[in-house]
Parts: C-alpha cells; sequence; structure tokens
C-alpha cells in the first residue's frame, strides 16, 4: 500500500496488455458462434434486454466507452441523442470500412471474433429502439465479408437476430452491405450517401444523422471496435469497465503496431498505456535502429517524436502532446526513414482520395502532392517550405470534412519537428536518404501516383 492514495504503488506490476476483444483470436474456429459461446458470447445481451432501452444508454454512459473510430465521442449520449416516440424507423449503421493508412484493427477484429460485433449491434438496436442495422464493409475484403454473412446467419439461426429478436413483435434485421473502396465513404455522412446508393460524398451538417441520417430518419453511426466493446462491458459491468484504462478514458483497446518494430500486430491494452511500453512487450524497434517519429492514430493524426516515448496514448495524453489518439494504429519510422517521402506519399493518398466536393481539399491537396515531388526531386526551394505550410493552412479548418484537417496534419508536424530535413531537400537538391537502407518505401510505382498525375 502506499500513503498517498492518489499516487500509484509502483512495488505493484502494471498490467499491461487487456485481451478483450482479442481474448480468443488463437482458438480454432474463432469465429464461429460455438466458439464465441464457450468464451460467454451472448451474455452482455441478455442482461441488456432484461434492461428497458434507456437504462441500456445510461449504463454505455456511465461506463464511459468513447468511440474508437478517431474522434472518442462518448458512445451512449451518441445513442441518447436518437429522438425516442417520433414514430420513424430508426437505425444503427457500423462503420467498418478502415481505410485511414496505418489503422488495421477492424477488420481483423471482424475475421477472428465477428460476433462481438453482432452482439453489440443487437445491444445497441435495443437501446435506441432500432429494428433495422447495417454493417457497412470496407468492399476488397471478402474473407471478412463472407465472415460477416455467416455470422448473421449464425445469430439469425439462434434467434439473436430476426424474428421477435428484440422481444415480441420487435424484429432486428442486420444487413452486411459491401462498399467500393473509397476513404471518404469512412466519412460518417459520405457513407450514408454511399449505403442509399448515391456517390459517397459528405454531408452539409445540420442535420445530424442523429436527427436525419439514413433515409432521413434518426441514425447512430458507430465504430466496429465501439459497438463490439460494449457486450464485455454489460456483461462484465460498468464498474469493471471503469477500472480499466484512466478516468477520462476508460477500457481497453487495440493499438495496432506497424512499421520499422520487431513484432507488429494488434496489441490490446488499457487506455493510457505508452508507446514504451508498447514497444517493450514487441520487441523493440528492428534490432539496430532507433525510432524517429510515429503516429499515435493514423496518417490524419499529427505525427510525435521519440520525445514522445512516454505520452499516455489515451485521448487526453496525446491531445496535450499535440496530436490525436485516432484509430491508434502506431505505425514506427526509424532513422533511415526520410520524413518528407513518407509525407509525400500520405499526401498522394490524400489528394488521391479528395472527393472533389470543396476547393480547398481538392485544390490544395493537388498542389501539394506537386511540390511534396519537387522536394523529393530536388527542384524545390526554401521559399517552397512556406508555401507547403500555407497550402496546408488553407486546407485546415477550412475544408467541408475534416479529410481535409487530416491531409493537412502531416505537412505541419513534420514542419514542425523535422524542418530542416526539409531544407536539405533543398540545398542537397534531392533526398539526403539512401533508398536502399530503408524498408518501408520499395513502391515506387503507386497507383496514387501515376492517378493525380493523369
Ligand atoms: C475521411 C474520413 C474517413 C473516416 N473513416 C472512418 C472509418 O473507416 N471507420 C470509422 O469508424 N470512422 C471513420 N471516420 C470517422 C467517422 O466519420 C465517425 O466519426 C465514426 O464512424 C464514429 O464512430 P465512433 O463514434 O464509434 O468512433 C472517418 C472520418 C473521416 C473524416
Ligand atoms: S475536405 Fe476533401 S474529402 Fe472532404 S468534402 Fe472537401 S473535397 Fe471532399
Amino acid at each position: 500500500m502506499t500513503e498517498n492514495p492518489e499516487k500509484p504503488d509502483e512495488t505493484e506490476p502494471k498490467k499491461l496488455l487487456s485481451p478483450v476483444l482479442s481474448a480468443f483470436w488463437d482458438q480454432p474456429d474463432s469465429w464461429t458462434l460455438d466458439t464465441y459461446h464457450r468464451h460467454g458470447g451472448y451474455e452482455g445481451l441478455r442482461k441488456a434486454l432484461q434492461m428497458p432501452p434507456d437504462d441500456v444508454i445510461a449504463y454505455v454512459k456511465d461506463a464511459g466507452l468513447r468511440g474508437r473510430g478517431g474522434a472518442g465521442f462518448p458512445t451512449g449520449m451518441k445513442w441518447q441523442f436518437i429522438p425516442q416516440g417520433d414514430n420513424k424507423p430508426h437505425y444503427l449503421v457500423v462503420n467498418a470500412d478502415e481505410s485511414e493508412p496505418g489503422t488495421c484493427k477492424d477488420i481483423p477484429l471482424l475475421f477472428a471474433n465477428p460476433h462481438s460485433l453482432i452482439e453489440g449491434m443487437v445491444i445497441a438496436c435495443h437501446a435506441i429502439r432500432s429494428e433495422h442495422a447495417f454493417i457497412y464493409l470496407r468492399g476488397e475484403v471478402v474473407p471478412v465479408l463472407r465472415r460477416l454473412h455467416e455470422a448473421v446467419r449464425e445469430a439469425t439461426e439462434a434467434g439473436y437476430v430476426g424474428k421477435d429478436a428484440l422481444g415480441p413483435g420487435k424484429d432486428l434485421t442486420i444487413t452486411v452491405h459491401a462498399g467500393a473502396g473509397a476513404y471518404i465513404c469512412g466519412e460518417e455522412t459520405a457513407l450514408l450517401d454511399s449505403l442509399e446508393g448515391r456517390r459517397g460524398q459528405p454531408r452539409l451538417r445540420p442535420p445530424f444523422p442523429a436527427v436525419a441520417g439514413l433515409y432521413a430518419s434518426p441514425t447512430v453511426v458507430n465504430n466496429v471496435e465501439s459497438i463490439a466493446s460494449v457486450p464485455a462491458l454489460m456483461a462484465r459491468g460498468k464498474e469493471w469497465f471503469r477500472s480499466i484504462g484512466t478516468e477520462k478514458s476508460p477500457g481497453f483497446t487495440l493499438y495496432s503496431l506497424s512499421g520499422h518494430v520487431a513484432r507488429p500486430g494488434q496489441y490490446e491494452a488499457p487506455l493510457g498505456v505508452t508507446l514504451r511500453e508498447l514497444l517493450d512487450l514487441s520487441g523493440g524497434m528492428r534490432p539496430g535502429h532507433r525510432l524517429k517519429f510515429w503516429t499515435p492514430g493514423g496518417s490524419s493524426t499529427p505525427l510525435l517524436t521519440d520525445e514522445h516515448l512516454d505520452v499516455p496514448l489515451d485521448y487526453e495524453g496525446v491531445g496535450a502532446a499535440g496530436s490525436m489518439l485516432g484509430t491508434k494504429a502506431l505505425q514506427c519510422f526509424d532513422e533511415t526513414t526520410c520524413v518528407v517521402r513518407a509525407v509525400t506519399r500520405w499526401t498522394e493518398f490524400y489528394a488521391h482520395e479528395s472527393c472533389g466536393k470543396c476547393t480547398p481539399c481538392r485544390e490544395g491537396t493537388y498542389w501539394l502532392v506537386q511540390l511534396m515531388r519537387d522536394f523529393e526531386a530536388g527542384k524545390a526551394t526554401m521559399s517552397d517550405i512556406d508555401k507547403i505550410e500555407d497550402i496546408a493552412d488553407n486546407i485546415n479548418g477550412k475544408a467541408f470534412c475534416a479529410l481535409g484537417d487530416g491531409a493537412a496534419a502531416p505537412i505541419f508536424s513534420s514542419l514542425k519537428y523535422f524542418r530542416e530535413e526539409y531544407e536539405q531537400h533543398v540545398t542537397g537538391r534531392g533526398c539526403p536518404f539512401d533508398p536502399a537502407k530503408s524498408t518501408v518505401w520499395a513502391d515506387d510505382d503507386s497507383t496514387a501516383h501515376q492517378e493525380v498525375n493523369a
């Protein structure tokens, strides 16, 4: 025991991993209903169905679950925004588009444990009084599509979905929809347009989806991991959930380690763990190399450096360090990586994925690509450094949706920490890095490159 209850007891070993969603991914046939049942599956639903819908919403709110799709918005509060007694259909839409560079948690979760999502969806539909839910899946991942169809079939056969699933006279349909592979369709209002059969472009807000979403009816859009976290929370209790993580960011979550690390993969840990702790668990950076920069939550979150290894990876900690927790996609780059090159690649991605609806993003990302390529080719001048900062400033906060802010983030943050590397590209007339020593950027002929040039 410590004398000061505020101070953590340092003699007690800190529990680093908290496998819940990933607890049985290594079991044979982990994706089947049988395996899910053997691990306590659908217990949370049983408990939720005995509670009035509003109490379920209050329970999830009290537990403090925050959305895992990027912004960390409280999930229970989002459900509470759905009007009641309005005589309109309500919809739940699960965002399984997962296209952000570096983000790779929802797809493995759905592949290994799809029933955690299905169970969470049934609970959410009970809470928001919805009888039709959708999963909008990134269309390229056909094996996951098959697994989801099969999980819905199993859940329907078992009576969790389908006729009277939510009580007498309350049926529940789950539709699995495969998108056509566009990053912008992960933005919740573009997703709704795409689901309705239109070209996926963001909608003007207000009205917000909670008021007029899918088919102009009240709609909740939640990330896969947010919804899949609900069954365990319901089954084991909100106090248990709150005992994991930090006060303002409670619970467990999937951190996706990738890049120049010894053992990349999914590490499910309490919110507030640090990158240093995760690297200790995963064998560190590849042998003989050191961390140079990293993203806390995918390419649209401002990059951080080795100064930030001890930043708590929760919404508050990463925010205070000048970035965002985002999707917890920890892409780690070592000292062999040219930051200008990495940012060029990301910028090409944003230019390619810009939906073209608004001028700052459509034009700005195009011009950023041209200038970033000039740096790489040794054709840029010192004034181009100010120019890219100025263009990024003209996109940031001035674009129609958050894709624009995401495109500006790598430019601002790389200039903040590595401005001298841009200068070296100007004075040395090209990249000072030896491409043969870096393992990340070998694919010079990306399709984004060709199409932006076209
Ligand atoms: C360009 C863009 C792409 C996005 N892609 C995704 C995505 O693939 N999956 C996701 O859950 N959220 C994505 N989001 C965030 C969603 O708009 C939305 O905030 C999220 O699905 C809400 O879920 P949550 O409250 O459970 O976190 C994206 C946002 C933008 C601007
Ligand atoms: S910011 Fe980009 S992606 Fe978003 S609406 Fe504007 S053009 Fe489309």
